[in-house]
């Protein structure tokens, strides 16, 4: 075999994965993602003409979920991860029916974590709109609800702060204040991140509600799960 081909035939194997989003949200799933996996050919869309999906109605996100996803198979992607806690509500059933053979890894809110390690009892889940709306949500928080009392809140603003780039600036703090603040005054000890636009405000978001709130980002077990799923292939 010639070096050509060697190296033709290495890029041949490489594993080839797929990530979108409704913006760069989702690259806080692929850069622990990155972590694992370095050498892995990635592919991430950013859906950014309808971001942000949050308030979209389920028929406009089924269907992107359809059309990035479709792209990202003709790419060659071997694995979608569908780095976007909305779009895992509305489409990932719909995309696993469509495409039985194609793992895809959704985003799940990580509400058993903060339900296992309360000690105040009450939780908080910030995500958009149409995550609270999904079953997965539904069924999950119904799983922990008879032990901790949950609080849902959306992060209003923070999917824009977070396109803008702006991630520790004093409107990024009033932005995130308005919502983490009342929070506090409910007891809560613990704050899941149900958006992956939201791990960028993380460092905001500690500094405001100070070191006993825990802040929980589902990207490492995403990325975990996508890995573990890789090494089955
Ligand atoms: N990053 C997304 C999510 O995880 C989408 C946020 C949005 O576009 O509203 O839900």
């Amino acid at each position: 075999m010639s070096m050509d081909s060697v190296v033709a035939a290495e890029v041949e194997n490489m594993e080839k994965i797929g990530f979108f989003d409704s913006g760069i949200g989702g690259i806080s799933v692929l850069r622990e993602f990155r972590k694992l996996r370095p050498n892995a050919e990635v592919y991430y869309i950013a859906d950014w003409q309808y971001c942000p999906y949050g308030k979209k109605s389920d028929a406009v996100i089924l269907e992107r979920a359809h059309v990035l996803t479709e792209n990202l198979l003709k790419q060659g992607c071997k694995l979608i991860v569908v780095a976007c806690n909305t779009a895992t509500a509305v489409a990932i059933d719909s995309l696993r029916a469509t495409y039985p053979d194609v793992p895809f890894v959704g985003m799940e809110p990580a509400v058993k974590p903060a339900a296992l390690h309360s000690k105040t009892g009450v939780v908080a889940i910030l995500a958009t709109p149409n995550t609270f709306n999904g079953r997965l949500y539904k069924e999950t928080s119904a799983r922990f609800a008879g032990d901790v009392k949950i609080i849902t809140a959306t992060g209003e603003g923070f999917v824009e702060l977070v396109e803008n780039g702006e991630f520790v600036s004093e409107h990024a703090k009033a932005i995130v204040s308005r919502i983490l603040l009342p929070l506090l005054q409910e007891g809560v000890d613990h704050i899941v991140l149900g958006c992956t636009h939201y791990p960028f405000l993380k460092g905001v978001m500690q500094k405001i509600v100070g070191p006993d709130v825990e802040i929980i980002d589902p990207s490492l077990p995403v990325a975990l799960r996508a890995v573990s799923l890789l090494d089955k292939m």
